[in-house]
């Protein structure tokens, strides 16, 4: 896709937050590589003359697997931030969560989708943290994503050269003038531990998914710590670069959790077929960041829309075209080889 537009739409300080990921950016260009290279193995003389995208997330049917990624300062991508996201999840029949560095707040995006999910980082003030908790309990969210893999930011060089500023997030009650992404990051809490996850699963009152799980030892542990979700996540490529990728990591994940938990992946979701070999793969759904946000980039909500309706008749017409007419029935019999 030709994206040398997003430069002169957001500037060289936004453009590298939003696009950017951690060091060589290794991670960021894999994510995509890595679903391109799972084949897909299409069956044929199957009647999908009905397709039906549909997927059981969280016990209960939602009428599509893609679920719009928490992404944190919307309001530098366009005016209406997280309002043009969370419309066009909706529009979209799109799952939606909500950064905790939200640009609008939580109270005010909540009501605009159905089911809701709200992310949490964890901050070494955690009252700070428990605030959100409630706030987003308050405000109707149906589950809260703990995110695990922030204890740091990662080594994000096109940060450091921009010294890119954010406005502050509206849930965290900063005063003073716009901090650099570094000093924000600063405040995520680094001494954070298993030992502190049934806390907040209870401070929660809702289901608790853990998001940035790359190991099948760690997936075990979140669902034995009471996760009813595992999203399997490198961040976008943004944290330890060189690490594996959603599409490497899914399987043994898959087999892990076996079936005790729902399982989510991202990262470098870019098509409708790349959704289908993430839920062949085992995935229950797939979260898409970036692609959004271009959208929202280019045309507010409209775009965001655009970006959500086009993956979503990519989809239908891999249902179609592989076979296999139903979301909930892909497996990995419909591929070739496996990552
Ligand atoms: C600009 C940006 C901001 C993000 N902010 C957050 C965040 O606040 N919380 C979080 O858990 N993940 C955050 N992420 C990670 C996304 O939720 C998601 O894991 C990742 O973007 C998926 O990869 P993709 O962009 O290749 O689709 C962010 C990603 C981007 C690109």
């Amino acid at each position: 896709m030709d994206d040398t537009d997003l430069l002169d739409i957001l500037g060289d300080g936004a453009h590298g937050y939003f696009a950017g990921g951690a060091g060589d950016e290794i991670t960021l260009r894999a994510n995509e590589t890595s679903w391109s290279q799972v084949r897909l193995a299409p069956r044929v003389l199957v009647d999908v003359s009905e397709r039906d995208p549909s997927v059981t997330l969280l016990g209960k049917q939602r009428p599509s697997p893609i679920v719009v990624a928490p992404m944190a300062y919307q309001k530098h991508v366009c005016p209406d931030g997280e309002l043009a996201s969370a419309r066009g999840a909706a529009r979209t029949g799109s799952g939606y969560v909500l950064s905790s560095q939200t640009t609008t707040a939580p109270t005010v995006v909540g009501p605009e989708v159905s089911d809701p999910w709200f992310q949490l980082y964890v901050f070494r003030d955690r009252q700070v943290s428990l605030d959100l908790v409630a706030q987003a309990r308050e405000s109707g969210y149906e589950a809260l994503v703990l995110t695990v893999d922030f204890p740091v930011a990662g080594w994000r060089e096109r940060d450091k050269r921009t010294g890119f500023r954010v406005e502050h997030p509206v849930a965290l009650n900063l005063d003073g003038p716009p901090l650099t992404t570094e000093e924000l990051f600063a405040l995520h809490d680094p001494s954070l531990t298993w030992d502190d996850i049934g806390a907040f699963a209870e401070a929660a009152g809702m289901p608790l998914l853990l998001k940035g799980v790359l190991r099948p030892d760690d997936a075990e542990r979140a669902v034995d710590a009471g996760a009813a979700g595992i999203i399997v996540s490198n961040h976008g490529g943004r944290q330890l670069d060189t690490v594996l990728t959603g599409a490497e990591a899914l399987p043994p994940i898959v087999d892990a959790v076996a079936g005790r938990a729902d399982v989510l992946v991202d990262g470098g979701i870019r098509r409708g077929w790349d959704v289908a070999k993430a839920l062949a793969l085992g995935a229950d759904a797939a979260l898409v960041g970036r692609p959004v946000l271009w959208g929202m980039a280019r045309g507010g909500e409209e775009g965001a829309v655009a970006v959500l309706e086009q993956l979503h008749a990519e989809l239908d017409s891999t249902l179609a075209l592989l076979g296999v007419p139903n979301a909930r029935d892909l497996d990995r019999g419909a591929l070739v080889s496996q990552v």
